[in-house]
């Protein structure tokens, strides 16, 4: 038995047997044993973590002295002092106004003059955006173990600064990931030209995008030497993306992220959100505001009022007929309800309505283009169908009604059941964070309440399983 006698030589010789033995050992036992604690290999198995919540989250906004001012109160709407953990980053000090205490910690840059830049008439600043990644990084395991500590941060959040987030939703979306594997998770462009110039692979920057701890603890070390090689890309987006291609990881598509890269008119993108939840919405600045009769910081914050009282709800669509009337109804809630003459099929009313125009003024054959289903959208509102805006709400505990206003349309002949029409209000139970409809979602059923003539009520309900969305015969 030679090879248990222990000299020198043959030291060499035990080592290559005990890892031999330590990998058949993990080889043959699942993952779940318990696993010695003198294997020295192997990570701690932690316990299953808890629920994750909007406090495992930290947002890291892009910003820049030349816009912080402007964007205040777009971070308002979402940012909550000791709820949320969200830093801001500039590239120089900005004078603090009396007012800031409600906005988040700001953070200055560090110097990136060292990095190369080269893409012919873009920004500079796109390298200092990239290294915020590290910069967040940096500034959570800097910090003692606390409420902002690295025991608590399981996802890193990055966004622009006027990127809209809705955080509770973000929160119950990125819980269905496990924080300690590696993750990558974002949202393509709607616009076909614009994934086509950057990548159909990249999650955009301004929709935002998340990155798991031990993902972002990885990043956070390597991003200074791949910045070095890419001088040539646009953007801080290709920048993190390109560093995380070499790392071997790609992107995971959660489609609740919006980048809005369309201008003008959003209505037909968020009458017919996905069933995901609403994550992330930006370019307020530059789309026409989303309610009628608003400004644009109105507009969003009107939007709130439905979105703080049952977050995973808000533009949720659903759709219900009454067949004596022929008439076919779509509740996308807390925005719009549409009332449509006629039998309208649930596949069409699902596609997205082409209300915006495209991104890139000067019109090309793929600039046209965008990643979803979308139908024609009359300019003849006679042709359209009536439109009820969301008014208000009458909050309860666990259910609520929201009320929606008809929008002041032209003298257009309808039906019976549509001319008198003032007033919609809608029904609907709280979704909760346990339900199946994080887990495998399925589109509720709303029913017309009868009669009706210039209210009408509409409530939301799980639809039976074998239930159909579609006009009775
Ligand atoms: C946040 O917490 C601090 C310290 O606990 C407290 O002084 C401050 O009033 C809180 N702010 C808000 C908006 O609750
Ligand atoms: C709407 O049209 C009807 C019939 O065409 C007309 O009698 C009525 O005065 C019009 N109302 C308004 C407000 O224009
Ligand atoms: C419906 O409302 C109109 C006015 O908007 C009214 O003239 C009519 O009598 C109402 N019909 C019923 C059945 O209440």
């Amino acid at each position: 038995m030679a090879i248990f006698r222990i000299v020198p030589s043959n030291i060499k010789d035990i080592c290559l047997i005990i890892s031999s033995f330590s990998i058949f050992y993990l080889l043959s036992h699942p993952l779940t044993s318990p696993i010695p604690s003198t294997t020295s290999l192997i990570t701690v198995v932690q316990p299953p973590p808890t629920t994750t919540t909007v406090r495992h989250l930290l947002f890291s906004i892009a910003s820049s002295s030349k816009s912080y001012t402007n964007r205040k109160p777009y971070l308002r709407l979402w940012y909550k002092p000791n709820v949320t953990n969200a830093l801001v980053f500039l590239d120089r000090p900005v004078t603090a106004s009396a007012d800031d205490s409600d906005l988040p910690p700001v953070i200055i840059s560090a110097d990136t003059s060292r990095f190369p830049y080269t893409f012919p008439k873009g920004l500079r600043s796109a390298i200092r955006v990239a290294r915020i990644v590290k910069e967040a990084v940096e500034s959570v395991t800097e910090s003692v173990t606390g409420s902002n500590g690295v025991d608590e941060i399981r996802w890193y959040v990055f966004g622009d600064d006027d990127t809209v987030f809705f955080t509770e939703n973000l929160a119950r979306v990125l819980n269905k990931y496990d924080c300690d594997k590696w993750w990558y998770i974002g949202s393509r462009s709607e616009s076909y030209d614009q994934n086509m110039q950057h990548s159909f692979n990249m999650a955009f920057g301004g929709g935002g995008f998340a990155v798991s701890r031990s993902l972002a603890r990885v990043l956070a070390r390597v991003l200074d030497s791949c910045l070095m090689r890419y001088p040539h890309v646009y953007g801080s987006d290709s920048r993190v993306y390109s560093c995380l291609a070499e790392l071997g990881v790609e992107l995971t598509t959660e489609p609740g992220f919006h980048q809005v890269d369309v201008r003008g008119d959003l209505f037909g993108i968020l009458a017919a959100h996905p069933l995901s939840p609403l994550l992330s919405l930006h370019h307020f600045d530059i789309i026409d505001p989303i309610f009628p009769g608003l400004t644009k910081p109105e507009s969003v914050k009107h939007l709130f009022k439905a979105v703080n009282h049952d977050p995973p709800r808000i533009l949720q669509q659903a759709v219900c007929y009454d067949s004596s009337k022929s008439i076919t109804v779509s509740v996308s809630w807390g925005y719009v309800v549409q009332v449509f003459e006629g039998n309208q099929l649930l596949p069409n009313l699902i596609r997205v309505q082409k209300t915006f125009t495209s991104w890139r003024r000067r019109e090309t054959f793929f600039s046209k283009l965008h990643m979803f289903d979308m139908r024609d959208y009359s300019k003849d509102p006679c042709k359209s169908p009536d439109l009820f805006f969301f008014e208000g709400i009458a909050p309860e505990e666990k259910m609520c009604h929201t009320f929606y206003n008809r929008k002041k349309s032209m003298n257009c002949s309808r039906s019976d059941g549509i001319r008198n029409l003032i007033d919609i209000k809608v029904f609907s139970r709280k979704i909760d964070a346990d339900t199946q409809q994080m887990s495998s979602p399925r589109r509720e059923c709303c029913e017309i309440l009868q009669p009706y003539n210039e209210t009408m009520v509409i409530a939301l309900r799980r639809c039976e399983t074998d239930e159909l969305i579609a006009m009775d015969p």
